[in-house]
C-alpha cells in the first residue's frame, strides 16, 4: 500500500553514494521490510526475488568482496533485486524496486541504483542466485551522509544527475511525430513531470511517451546499445523503462487517473522505438482509488 506523497517523493529522491555512520534502526528495517514482502509482480506479470542484506555482521575479508569500486561509501544494509530471465522481467525489476526506492525516501533512507559498479558475482553469492536468475540491480539502503564529498558531485557533475531532458524531447502526441505541450498533456502534466524525474542508467532518460487521444499513453524505449547491451544478460535500460512505468502509474493513481497496463503495440512507425506497453485509463478502477 503506498502510504506517502509520491510527487513529493519522487522531488526528494536522488541517488545517494555517501552514506552516515548511524545503524538503520530496527523499526525503519521492519517496515521497509514489510512494504518489500507486500510488494508482489509488476506489469508484466513477473515477480521480483529481493534480499535485504546486513552487511553489519560480516567479517572484513567478507565485507571487502562485495564493493561497489568505491562508488558507494559508508551503507551497512543493500536490497538485492534477482529475477528469473524471461520476457518483462527486467521492466517489473525497475517497477518494484522504484516503488520499494520511494517507500525508503519516504523514510528518510538514501538509496542509489546500482546496476554497473557493484561486484556482481559476489553479491549473487549472497543472494544464491539460481541457475536461471539474473542480478540485473542493487541499492545500497542508509541514512544519507549530509555534507557531500567530492567525489559525489564530481559523479554527479559528470552525469549531469540533476539535469532532465526537456519535455519536447521525450514525449509526443498523435502518430509520434510531434512534441506534446506540457498544455496538451491537461490533467496527465504532473504524470508525466513524474516520468521526467526518474532516475535512469547514465542519466540517459530512454523513455519516450506518445498520448494517443485523450487518456492513453504508449511508451517506447530509445535504445542505447552501449548501455543496454554491454552486461551479458543485464539490460539496464528495460530497468529504466520499469521505474518510468512505475512513476506514471504511482502518480496517476495519485490523482484519480487510475488505469491499467495493456502490451499491444499500435500501428505507429516510430523509427529508432522499441515498443514496450501502453497505459489506458480505465475509469471503473475509480472506486478504488485511494486505497
Ligand atoms: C538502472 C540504473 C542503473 C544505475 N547504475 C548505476 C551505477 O552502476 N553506479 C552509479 O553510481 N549510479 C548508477 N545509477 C544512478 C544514475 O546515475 C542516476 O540515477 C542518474 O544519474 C540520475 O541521478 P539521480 O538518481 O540523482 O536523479 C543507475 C541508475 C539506474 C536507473
Amino acid at each position: 500500500m503506498i502510504d506517502f506523497n509520491v510527487m513529493e517523493t519522487i522531488k526528494l529522491r536522488k541517488s545517494v553514494r555517501r552514506y552516515a555512520d548511524k545503524t538503520v534502526g530496527d523499526s525503519v528495517k521492519n517496515e521497509l521490510t514489510d512494504y518489500i514482502q507486500g510488494i508482489g509482480s509488476g506489469p508484466f506479470g513477473t515477480t521480483p526475488r529481493f534480499q535485504l542484506l546486513d552487511l553489519e555482521p560480516l567479517k572484513n575479508k567478507e565485507l571487502r568482496s562485495l564493493g561497489t569500486y568505491g562508488f558507494i561509501r559508508g551503507a551497512r544494509l543493500y536490497l538485492l533485486g534477482a529475477i528469473d530471465d524471461q520476457q518483462g522481467a527486467h521492466e517489473d525489476l525497475g517497477f518494484c524496486l522504484e516503488n520499494i526506492i520511494l517507500k525508503a525516501t519516504s523514510l528518510g533512507l538514501g538509496t542509489c541504483w546500482l546496476g554497473g559498479t557493484f561486484k556482481r558475482a559476489a553479491f549473487a553469492n549472497r543472494i544464491n542466485l539460481a541457475s536461471n536468475e539474473l542480478l540485473p540491480a542493487i541499492t545500497p539502503v542508509g541514512w544519507p551522509e549530509e555534507k557531500i564529498s567530492t567525489a559525489d558531485s564530481l559523479i554527479r557533475f559528470i552525469e549531469g544527475s540533476k539535469k532532465r531532458k526537456p519535455w519536447s524531447a521525450l514525449f509526443l502526441k498523435g502518430d509520434g511525430d510531434t512534441a506534446l505541450s506540457e498544455a496538451e498533456a491537461n490533467e496527465y502534466k504532473d504524470v508525466l513531470e513524474a516520468v521526467r524525474m526518474g532516475p535512469s542508467a547514465s542519466n540517459r532518460q530512454p523513455w519516450r511517451i506518445i498520448k494517443d487521444g485523450s487518456d492513453k499513453f504508449h511508451f517506447y524505449m530509445k535504445e542505447n546499445i552501449m548501455i543496454n547491451r554491454i552486461i551479458s544478460k543485464v539490460r539496464l535500460q528495460n530497468i529504466d523503462m520499469g521505474i518510468a512505468m512505475s512513476h506514471f502509474e504511482m502518480t496517476a493513481r495519485a490523482k484519480g487517473l487510475p488505469g491499467g497496463w495493456i502490451m499491444k503495440e499500435p500501428p505507429f512507425i516510430c523509427p529508432g522505438l522499441k515498443y514496450i506497453a501502453t497505459w489506458t485509463l480505465n475509469k471503473k478502477l475509480k472506486a478504488v482509488v485511494g486505497d
